[in-house]
Protein backbone atom coordinates (compact mmCIF):
# COMPACT_ATOMS: atom_id res chain seq x y z
CA UNK A 1 0.00 0.00 0.00
CA UNK A 2 1.43 3.29 -1.24
CA UNK A 3 1.60 6.05 1.00
CA UNK A 4 -1.08 7.98 -0.97
CA UNK A 5 -3.57 4.97 0.35
CA UNK A 6 -2.84 6.18 3.69
CA UNK A 7 -4.21 9.46 3.90
CA UNK A 8 -8.17 8.56 4.42
CA UNK A 9 -10.73 11.09 3.49
CA UNK A 10 -11.69 12.77 6.05
CA UNK A 11 -15.31 12.73 7.89
CA UNK A 12 -16.25 16.48 7.04
CA UNK A 13 -15.05 16.33 3.25
CA UNK A 14 -14.59 19.98 1.58
CA UNK A 15 -16.73 21.52 -0.67
CA UNK A 16 -15.62 20.07 -4.01
CA UNK A 17 -12.84 21.00 -5.71
CA UNK A 18 -10.63 19.53 -8.23
CA UNK A 19 -7.44 18.03 -7.67
CA UNK A 20 -4.78 20.89 -8.15
CA UNK A 21 -1.10 20.60 -8.69
CA UNK A 22 -0.38 22.05 -4.54
CA UNK A 23 -0.21 19.76 -2.14
CA UNK A 24 -0.90 22.15 0.75
CA UNK A 25 -4.74 22.69 -0.83
CA UNK A 26 -5.28 18.63 -1.48
CA UNK A 27 -4.01 18.04 2.40
CA UNK A 28 -6.47 20.97 3.83
CA UNK A 29 -9.52 19.83 1.51
CA UNK A 30 -8.80 16.07 2.58
CA UNK A 31 -8.06 14.89 -0.82
CA UNK A 32 -5.36 12.24 -1.01
CA UNK A 33 -1.45 13.02 -1.00
CA UNK A 34 2.08 12.08 -1.55
CA UNK A 35 4.26 13.30 1.56
CA UNK A 36 2.83 16.20 4.44
CA UNK A 37 3.28 19.47 3.34
CA UNK A 38 5.07 21.94 5.09
CA UNK A 39 5.27 25.75 5.89
CA UNK A 40 5.92 27.75 9.22
CA UNK A 41 4.07 30.45 10.35
CA UNK A 42 6.02 33.87 10.19
CA UNK A 43 8.37 32.37 7.70
CA UNK A 44 9.20 35.50 6.72
CA UNK A 45 10.61 38.18 8.39
CA UNK A 46 13.75 39.20 11.12
CA UNK A 47 15.75 35.64 11.80
CA UNK A 48 16.67 35.85 7.88
CA UNK A 49 19.74 38.66 7.11
CA UNK A 50 18.15 39.28 3.61
CA UNK A 51 14.64 40.24 5.47
CA UNK A 52 16.38 42.46 7.43
CA UNK A 53 18.37 44.47 4.98
CA UNK A 54 15.20 44.71 3.06
CA UNK A 55 13.24 46.22 6.43
CA UNK A 56 16.00 48.37 7.07
CA UNK A 57 14.67 50.43 3.71
CA UNK A 58 11.66 51.84 5.44
CA UNK A 59 11.93 52.88 8.85
CA UNK A 60 8.04 52.19 9.36
CA UNK A 61 6.87 48.74 9.42
CA UNK A 62 3.14 49.92 8.31
CA UNK A 63 4.90 51.79 5.11
CA UNK A 64 6.68 48.61 4.66
CA UNK A 65 3.43 46.56 4.84
CA UNK A 66 1.84 48.63 2.36
CA UNK A 67 4.60 48.87 -0.35
CA UNK A 68 3.74 45.77 -2.75
CA UNK A 69 7.66 45.91 -4.00
CA UNK A 70 8.78 45.12 -0.01
CA UNK A 71 6.23 42.80 0.64
CA UNK A 72 6.22 40.57 -2.40
CA UNK A 73 9.55 40.09 -1.76
CA UNK A 74 9.70 39.95 1.87
CA UNK A 75 7.33 36.77 1.10
CA UNK A 76 9.66 35.05 -1.14
CA UNK A 77 12.98 35.46 0.36
CA UNK A 78 12.03 32.52 2.66
CA UNK A 79 11.16 30.32 -0.73
CA UNK A 80 14.29 30.88 -1.81
CA UNK A 81 16.61 29.14 0.85
CA UNK A 82 13.77 26.62 1.98
CA UNK A 83 11.54 24.29 -0.10
CA UNK A 84 8.15 25.17 1.95
CA UNK A 85 4.87 24.16 0.27
CA UNK A 86 2.91 27.56 0.64
CA UNK A 87 3.84 30.92 0.88
CA UNK A 88 2.25 33.67 3.15
CA UNK A 89 1.21 36.98 2.67
CA UNK A 90 3.26 39.46 3.71
CA UNK A 91 1.44 41.87 5.85
CA UNK A 92 0.35 41.64 9.67
CA UNK A 93 -3.37 41.66 11.38
CA UNK A 94 -2.93 45.30 12.59
CA UNK A 95 -3.56 46.30 9.26
CA UNK A 96 -6.98 46.36 9.95
CA UNK A 97 -7.15 48.39 12.94
CA UNK A 98 -5.46 50.74 10.80
CA UNK A 99 -7.26 50.54 7.71
CA UNK A 100 -10.02 51.10 10.07
CA UNK A 101 -9.19 54.66 11.25
CA UNK A 102 -7.59 53.54 14.51
CA UNK A 103 -4.10 54.77 15.45
CA UNK A 104 -1.31 51.60 15.51
CA UNK A 105 2.50 52.45 15.37
CA UNK A 106 5.37 49.21 15.69
CA UNK A 107 7.70 50.34 18.11
CA UNK A 108 11.07 49.22 17.89
CA UNK A 109 12.11 46.48 20.68
CA UNK A 110 7.97 46.76 22.12
CA UNK A 111 5.89 45.49 19.34
CA UNK A 112 2.73 47.21 18.64
CA UNK A 113 1.41 50.35 20.35
CA UNK A 114 -2.47 51.62 19.78
CA UNK A 115 -4.58 53.85 20.68
CA UNK A 116 -6.99 52.06 22.99
CA UNK A 117 -10.25 51.69 22.05
CA UNK A 118 -12.69 52.00 25.51
CA UNK A 119 -16.27 52.87 24.38
CA UNK A 120 -19.02 53.07 22.45
CA UNK A 121 -17.95 56.42 20.92
CA UNK A 122 -14.49 55.01 19.82
CA UNK A 123 -16.79 51.93 17.88
CA UNK A 124 -18.54 54.14 16.11
CA UNK A 125 -15.45 56.61 15.00
CA UNK A 126 -14.19 53.23 13.33
CA UNK A 127 -14.85 53.88 9.76
CA UNK A 128 -15.25 49.85 7.81
CA UNK A 129 -15.85 52.35 4.79
CA UNK A 130 -12.67 53.21 4.08
CA UNK A 131 -11.09 50.44 4.82
CA UNK A 132 -10.88 48.70 1.67
CA UNK A 133 -9.26 51.49 -0.19
CA UNK A 134 -6.54 51.48 2.44
CA UNK A 135 -5.85 47.76 2.42
CA UNK A 136 -5.67 48.28 -1.56
CA UNK A 137 -1.79 47.40 -1.63
CA UNK A 138 -2.30 44.29 0.31
CA UNK A 139 -4.85 42.93 -2.55
CA UNK A 140 -2.04 43.99 -5.21
CA UNK A 141 0.61 41.94 -3.22
CA UNK A 142 -1.19 39.28 -3.80
CA UNK A 143 -2.17 39.73 -7.58
CA UNK A 144 1.86 40.00 -7.58
CA UNK A 145 2.63 36.96 -5.57
CA UNK A 146 0.23 34.81 -7.38
CA UNK A 147 1.67 35.36 -10.64
CA UNK A 148 5.49 34.80 -9.10
CA UNK A 149 4.93 31.84 -7.27
CA UNK A 150 6.08 28.35 -8.87
CA UNK A 151 2.97 26.42 -9.44
CA UNK A 152 3.35 23.89 -6.89
CA UNK A 153 3.47 26.18 -4.26
CA UNK A 154 0.43 27.43 -2.51
CA UNK A 155 -1.21 31.29 -1.70
CA UNK A 156 -2.03 31.64 1.74
CA UNK A 157 -4.03 34.88 2.82
CA UNK A 158 -4.75 35.65 6.38
CA UNK A 159 -6.47 37.94 9.00
CA UNK A 160 -6.65 38.42 12.42
CA UNK A 161 -9.49 36.98 14.04
CA UNK A 162 -12.56 39.16 15.98
CA UNK A 163 -11.21 38.25 19.44
CA UNK A 164 -7.37 38.73 18.61
CA UNK A 165 -7.62 41.73 17.01
CA UNK A 166 -10.15 43.30 19.90
CA UNK A 167 -7.27 42.75 22.00
CA UNK A 168 -5.15 44.82 20.41
CA UNK A 169 -8.03 47.85 20.09
CA UNK A 170 -8.88 47.46 23.29
CA UNK A 171 -5.89 46.74 25.19
CA UNK A 172 -3.55 48.83 22.98
CA UNK A 173 -0.61 45.84 23.19
CA UNK A 174 0.08 42.15 23.29
CA UNK A 175 1.29 40.70 26.03
CA UNK A 176 -1.07 41.92 28.64
CA UNK A 177 -3.54 39.38 30.38
CA UNK A 178 -6.69 40.87 28.35
CA UNK A 179 -8.08 41.75 31.93
CA UNK A 180 -9.38 45.15 30.36
CA UNK A 181 -10.98 43.13 27.02
CA UNK A 182 -12.53 40.70 29.39
CA UNK A 183 -13.81 42.82 31.96
CA UNK A 184 -15.69 45.12 28.83
CA UNK A 185 -17.18 41.60 27.28
CA UNK A 186 -18.84 40.75 30.29
CA UNK A 187 -19.26 44.07 32.21
CA UNK A 188 -21.25 45.35 28.51
CA UNK A 189 -21.50 42.58 26.13
CA UNK A 190 -24.20 44.37 24.24
CA UNK A 191 -21.67 46.95 23.37
CA UNK A 192 -19.09 44.80 23.16
CA UNK A 193 -20.80 42.99 20.43
CA UNK A 194 -20.79 45.88 18.68
CA UNK A 195 -17.20 45.99 18.08
CA UNK A 196 -16.85 41.97 17.42
CA UNK A 197 -19.64 42.30 14.63
CA UNK A 198 -18.23 45.05 12.86
CA UNK A 199 -14.74 43.20 12.88
CA UNK A 200 -16.74 39.99 11.22
CA UNK A 201 -17.92 42.38 8.72
CA UNK A 202 -14.19 43.84 8.19
CA UNK A 203 -12.35 40.77 8.54
CA UNK A 204 -14.97 38.29 5.89
CA UNK A 205 -15.02 41.28 3.29
CA UNK A 206 -11.18 41.78 3.92
CA UNK A 207 -10.64 38.15 3.11
CA UNK A 208 -13.18 37.82 0.52
CA UNK A 209 -11.33 40.52 -1.40
CA UNK A 210 -7.94 38.71 -0.66
CA UNK A 211 -9.05 35.38 -2.49
CA UNK A 212 -10.45 37.62 -5.49
CA UNK A 213 -6.49 38.85 -5.84
CA UNK A 214 -5.51 35.26 -5.41
CA UNK A 215 -4.96 33.28 -2.03
CA UNK A 216 -5.93 30.42 -2.63
CA UNK A 217 -5.66 29.46 1.47
CA UNK A 218 -6.78 31.60 4.35
CA UNK A 219 -5.63 31.63 7.81
CA UNK A 220 -7.69 32.83 10.58
CA UNK A 221 -5.26 33.74 13.11
CA UNK A 222 -6.67 33.88 16.71
CA UNK A 223 -3.49 34.47 19.17
CA UNK A 224 -5.18 35.26 22.28
CA UNK A 225 -8.27 33.02 22.15
CA UNK A 226 -6.53 31.01 25.26
CA UNK A 227 -7.36 31.55 28.76
CA UNK A 228 -11.57 32.53 28.36
CA UNK A 229 -13.99 30.66 30.38
CA UNK A 230 -16.12 28.29 27.87
CA UNK A 231 -19.35 31.05 27.43
CA UNK A 232 -16.98 33.77 26.77
CA UNK A 233 -14.92 31.43 24.13
CA UNK A 234 -18.22 30.03 22.31
CA UNK A 235 -19.90 33.74 22.54
CA UNK A 236 -16.45 35.91 20.64
CA UNK A 237 -14.18 32.90 19.33
CA UNK A 238 -16.70 29.98 17.97
CA UNK A 239 -19.46 32.60 17.09
CA UNK A 240 -17.60 35.46 15.01
CA UNK A 241 -15.30 32.81 13.32
CA UNK A 242 -18.28 30.83 12.25
CA UNK A 243 -20.02 33.85 10.90
CA UNK A 244 -16.43 34.86 8.89
CA UNK A 245 -16.26 30.86 7.37
CA UNK A 246 -20.17 31.27 6.97
CA UNK A 247 -19.39 34.43 4.68
CA UNK A 248 -16.21 33.25 2.62
CA UNK A 249 -17.91 29.58 1.46
CA UNK A 250 -20.80 31.53 0.38
CA UNK A 251 -18.13 33.71 -2.26
CA UNK A 252 -15.45 30.96 -2.37
CA UNK A 253 -16.35 27.69 -1.60
CA UNK A 254 -13.25 26.45 -2.60
CA UNK A 255 -11.18 28.06 -0.27
CA UNK A 256 -10.11 25.85 2.48
CA UNK A 257 -9.84 27.97 5.47
CA UNK A 258 -7.02 27.16 8.53
CA UNK A 259 -8.52 28.16 12.20
CA UNK A 260 -5.80 28.92 15.22
CA UNK A 261 -7.33 29.70 18.43
CA UNK A 262 -4.19 29.60 20.22
CA UNK A 263 -4.23 27.98 23.48
CA UNK A 264 -7.91 26.52 22.93
CA UNK A 265 -7.05 24.12 24.95
CA UNK A 266 -9.98 21.05 25.30
CA UNK A 267 -12.34 23.62 23.42
CA UNK A 268 -10.31 23.10 20.13
CA UNK A 269 -12.86 20.56 19.81
CA UNK A 270 -16.01 22.38 19.89
CA UNK A 271 -14.12 25.40 17.79
CA UNK A 272 -13.47 22.75 14.99
CA UNK A 273 -17.45 21.39 15.19
CA UNK A 274 -18.59 24.95 15.43
CA UNK A 275 -17.02 27.01 13.13
CA UNK A 276 -16.83 24.82 10.05
CA UNK A 277 -12.84 25.52 9.45
CA UNK A 278 -11.57 22.95 7.01
CA UNK A 279 -8.03 23.02 9.31
CA UNK A 280 -6.83 23.39 12.49
CA UNK A 281 -3.72 25.01 13.36
CA UNK A 282 -2.22 23.33 17.15
CA UNK A 283 -0.16 25.18 19.81
CA UNK A 284 2.34 23.18 20.94
CA UNK A 285 0.43 22.63 24.42
CA UNK A 286 -2.20 20.61 22.69
CA UNK A 287 -1.19 16.86 23.41
CA UNK A 288 -0.51 15.32 19.66
CA UNK A 289 -2.09 11.85 20.67
CA UNK A 290 -5.43 13.63 21.94
CA UNK A 291 -5.82 15.38 18.84
CA UNK A 292 -5.21 12.99 16.43
CA UNK A 293 -8.07 10.91 18.30
CA UNK A 294 -10.13 13.64 18.59
CA UNK A 295 -9.28 16.36 16.55
CA UNK A 296 -8.30 14.62 13.01
CA UNK A 297 -11.42 12.33 12.39
CA UNK A 298 -13.03 15.84 11.82
CA UNK A 299 -10.72 18.29 10.41
CA UNK A 300 -7.29 18.61 8.81
CA UNK A 301 -4.39 19.85 11.26
CA UNK A 302 -1.90 21.84 11.36
CA UNK A 303 0.83 21.88 13.78
CA UNK A 304 3.12 21.96 16.17
CA UNK A 305 6.60 21.83 16.88
CA UNK A 306 7.82 23.73 19.80
CA UNK A 307 9.21 27.83 17.98
CA UNK A 308 11.63 27.07 20.97
CA UNK A 309 13.06 24.02 20.17
CA UNK A 310 13.20 25.32 16.15
CA UNK A 311 16.21 27.63 17.76
CA UNK A 312 17.55 24.97 20.26
CA UNK A 313 18.36 22.30 17.72
CA UNK A 314 20.14 19.17 17.84
CA UNK A 315 18.73 15.73 18.13
CA UNK A 316 15.40 16.68 19.84
CA UNK A 317 14.87 18.99 16.76
CA UNK A 318 14.86 15.80 14.51
CA UNK A 319 13.33 13.34 17.59
CA UNK A 320 10.54 15.83 17.70
CA UNK A 321 9.89 16.62 14.02
CA UNK A 322 9.61 12.74 13.49
CA UNK A 323 7.51 12.07 16.57
CA UNK A 324 4.98 14.78 15.29
CA UNK A 325 4.59 13.41 11.80
CA UNK A 326 4.17 10.09 13.13
CA UNK A 327 1.46 11.00 15.39
CA UNK A 328 -0.59 12.37 12.56
CA UNK A 329 0.19 9.86 10.36
CA UNK A 330 -3.43 8.57 9.70
CA UNK A 331 -5.17 11.28 8.52
CA UNK A 332 -4.37 15.17 6.84
CA UNK A 333 -1.58 16.66 8.31
CA UNK A 334 -0.12 19.99 7.64
CA UNK A 335 3.47 20.61 8.95
CA UNK A 336 3.83 23.62 10.84
CA UNK A 337 5.02 25.03 14.01
CA UNK A 338 2.94 25.49 17.29
CA UNK A 339 3.69 29.57 17.02
CA UNK A 340 5.39 32.14 14.41
CA UNK A 341 9.17 31.43 13.91
CA UNK A 342 11.17 33.60 16.37
CA UNK A 343 14.13 35.98 15.23
CA UNK A 344 16.71 34.14 16.96
CA UNK A 345 16.25 30.94 14.86
CA UNK A 346 18.89 29.90 13.08
CA UNK A 347 18.33 29.33 9.74
CA UNK A 348 20.04 26.08 8.93
CA UNK A 349 17.68 24.97 11.78
CA UNK A 350 14.92 25.59 9.60
CA UNK A 351 15.89 23.74 6.52
CA UNK A 352 16.41 20.80 8.28
CA UNK A 353 13.49 20.74 9.65
CA UNK A 354 12.05 21.26 6.34
CA UNK A 355 13.80 18.96 4.79
CA UNK A 356 13.10 16.28 7.39
CA UNK A 357 9.53 16.33 6.74
CA UNK A 358 10.08 16.11 2.83
CA UNK A 359 11.66 13.42 3.04
CA UNK A 360 9.73 11.17 6.11
CA UNK A 361 8.70 7.63 5.31
CA UNK A 362 9.51 9.27 1.56
CA UNK A 363 10.34 5.25 0.61
O1 LIG B 1 5.74 35.03 7.14
C1 LIG B 1 4.81 35.55 7.79
O2 LIG B 1 3.98 34.87 8.44
C2 LIG B 1 4.79 37.04 7.77
C3 LIG B 1 3.50 37.73 7.83
C4 LIG B 1 3.01 38.03 9.22
C5 LIG B 1 3.51 39.04 10.10
N1 LIG B 1 2.69 39.11 11.19
C6 LIG B 1 4.68 39.90 9.85
C7 LIG B 1 5.32 40.63 10.96
C8 LIG B 1 1.91 37.45 9.86
C9 LIG B 1 1.06 36.27 9.39
C10 LIG B 1 1.73 38.15 11.08
C11 LIG B 1 0.62 37.85 12.01
C12 LIG B 1 0.57 38.50 13.30
N2 LIG B 1 0.94 39.77 13.64
C13 LIG B 1 -0.01 37.90 14.46
C14 LIG B 1 -0.64 36.54 14.52
C15 LIG B 1 0.36 35.47 14.66
C16 LIG B 1 1.05 35.42 15.97
O3 LIG B 1 2.29 35.54 15.97
O4 LIG B 1 0.38 35.26 17.01
C17 LIG B 1 0.09 38.83 15.50
C18 LIG B 1 -0.38 38.62 16.92
C19 LIG B 1 0.68 40.01 14.98
C20 LIG B 1 0.93 41.29 15.69
C21 LIG B 1 2.36 41.64 15.69
N3 LIG B 1 3.04 42.09 14.57
C22 LIG B 1 3.25 41.64 16.77
C23 LIG B 1 2.89 41.20 18.17
C24 LIG B 1 4.47 42.10 16.30
C25 LIG B 1 5.69 42.43 17.11
C26 LIG B 1 6.33 41.23 17.63
C27 LIG B 1 7.25 40.70 16.59
O5 LIG B 1 7.26 39.48 16.40
O6 LIG B 1 7.96 41.53 16.04
C28 LIG B 1 4.35 42.34 14.90
C29 LIG B 1 5.38 42.81 13.95
C30 LIG B 1 5.67 41.92 12.76
N4 LIG B 1 4.72 41.32 11.98
C31 LIG B 1 6.94 41.63 12.24
C32 LIG B 1 6.74 40.82 11.12
C33 LIG B 1 7.80 40.25 10.19
C34 LIG B 1 8.28 42.18 12.75
C35 LIG B 1 8.38 43.58 12.31
C36 LIG B 1 9.77 44.02 12.02
O7 LIG B 1 10.28 43.77 10.92
O8 LIG B 1 10.34 44.68 12.90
Amino acid sequence: MGIIDRFPLRSNPAHVAPVTSKLLIDALSGRPHARVPCWFMRQAGRYLPEYQRLRAEYPEFLRFCYTPDATVEAALQPLRRFRFDAAILFSDILVVPDALGQEVRFVEGEGPVLAPLRDLGAIERLNPARAEEHLAPVFESLRRLAVALPENVALIGFAGAPWTLAHYMVEGRGGSDGGTLRQWAWREPDTFARLIALLVDTIADYLGRQVEAGAEVLQLFDSWAGGLPESQFRRWVIEPTRAIVERIRGVAPQVPIIGFPRGAGALYVDYVKETGVDAVSLDQAVPSGWAARTLQPLCAVQGHLDNQLLVAGGSELSFETWRILDAFSAGSHVFNLGHGILPETPPEHVSEVVELVRDWRKA
